[in-house]
């Protein structure tokens, strides 16, 4: 069965008490639980993984035991160029994701470090971006295009 590793970036092992206006009332377990149980649907395995460390996502980034990547780098998305090297290093499909609409804030959180280096990014659907990014991952694990039907 395709592996997908899921890393939560920074803070968001907040969410549900963090911005609620923003990112809303759901919890950090509330997402993994439902992206388990769309996974296991889909007929992928999947691992998730916070933390609030560059570093740790660089390292996890870098393990050879996952086909796919989905990643929400939080604040490192505009930050980071350690983790986009390791993702370009690493050459393996990553799915960007965003929790709100990354271009419809302020100014600095448009530019994303990570976008160049990913198949595509999903922003702005609250826990539906990484519902909608583990369809997209199934796609391209089948070896189908990701905007294909
Ligand atoms: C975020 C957007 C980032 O700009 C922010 O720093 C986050 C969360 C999102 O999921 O909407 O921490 O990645």
């Amino acid at each position: 069965m395709p592996k997908v590793q899921v890393i939560h970036g920074p803070n968001l092992n907040l969410l549900g008490k963090r911005e609620t206006s923003v990112y809303g009332t759901g919890t950090l377990a509330e997402i993994d639980s439902a992206m388990k149980d769309l996974a296991g649907q889909l007929g992928l395995e999947i691992s998730a993984m916070q933390t609030n460390s560059e570093g740790e996502i660089v390292d996890a980034i870098q393990r050879p035991d996952y086909d796919l990547l989905i990643i929400n780098p939080a604040a490192y998305t505009h930050t980071s160029v350690a983790i986009r090297d390791a993702i370009a290093a690493v050459a393996k499909p990553v799915i960007e994701v965003h929790l709100s609409n990354i271009h419809k804030r302020e100014e600095f959180r448009r530019r994303s470090f990570v976008a160049e280096v990913a198949v595509g990014q999903i922003s702005g659907f609250g826990p539906g971006s990484y519902m909608l990014a583990l369809r997209a991952a199934k796609k391209i694990l089948m070896g189908g295009a990701p905007h294909s039907k």
